[in-house]
């Protein structure tokens, strides 16, 4: 079974599907830590981000693996490296390319080959996951999405104003929902969750029921 968390930058997706995984004893795959993986390698290495060829080559070789909530890179763990400020700024930049895009997506169907999962990321119900069994597209408003990433940024010491995060949200949104391919969009069958008012909890009910729902209905459980 496949459940599909679609949503823009801190809709909670994240929190949620990690939360909803555990307790359906599912394997959880963040999309996003892909595209930020790759960024971070990109930045590293200092490929300038309109080398394509450069860029898909990267992409070929990336050398991920994801092992108790953690994201490895070659071997080293980069799971905090992957949420700097610095990556935030350009993942849109590197995820709009349609080159890197056609890379990564047999890679994220692989990683999941056989699973049962919770996948999220922006185009999980609409490109990579069309079949999924449960789509869900959580939403909120842009300020609350904003205040949420900007917590999190300051709890972790990151020297960052509100107004920073938001207009860097705000720049991400706009890149991820206008580009050419699989761009941030509700599949027309997800279901959508407004999460402005909602606490962590109360969404991650919301979609353990649908999800609970789905398998009783498939004849999973009797009651
Ligand atoms: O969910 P996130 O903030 O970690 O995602 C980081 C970036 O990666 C985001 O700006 C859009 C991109 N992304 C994408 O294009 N497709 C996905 N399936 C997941 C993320």
């Amino acid at each position: 079974m496949i459940v599909a968390i679609d949503g823009p930058a801190g809709s909670g997706k994240t929190t949620v599907a990690k939360l909803v995984a555990q307790k359906l004893g599912f394997f959880y795959l963040d999309t996003g830590a892909i595209y930020r993986s790759l960024t971070l390698k990109l930045l590293k290495e200092r490929v300038p981000l309109t080398d394509v060829s450069k860029m898909r080559e990267i992409a070929r070789s990336l050398r991920l693996e994801f092992k108790r909530e953690k994201v490895f890179l070659e071997g080293k763990d980069i799971t905090e490296d992957i949420r700097d400020p610095s990556v935030d700024r350009s993942v849109s930049l590197v995820a709009k390319i349609p080159e890197v895009r056609e890379v990564l997506l047999p890679l994220q169907r692989e990683l999941v080959k056989g699973k049962n999962a919770v996948v999220e990321g922006r185009d999980m119900g609409t490109v990579v996951f069309p079949n999924a069994d449960l789509k869900i597209f959580l939403t909120a408003s842009e300020e609350e999405r904003a205040r949420r990433r900007w917590k999190e940024l300051s709890s972790k010491g990151k020297d960052i104003s509100f107004m920073e995060v938001l207009e860097d949200l705000k720049r991400r949104d706009k890149i991820d929902s206008e580009r050419d391919v699989a761009p941030l969009r509700k599949s027309p069958d997800a279901i959508e969750i407004d999460t402005t008012d909602m606490s962590i909890n109360e969404v991650v009910e919301e979609v353990v029921r649908l999800a609970l729902r789905h398998l009783k209905g498939a004849g999973v459980f009797s009651s």
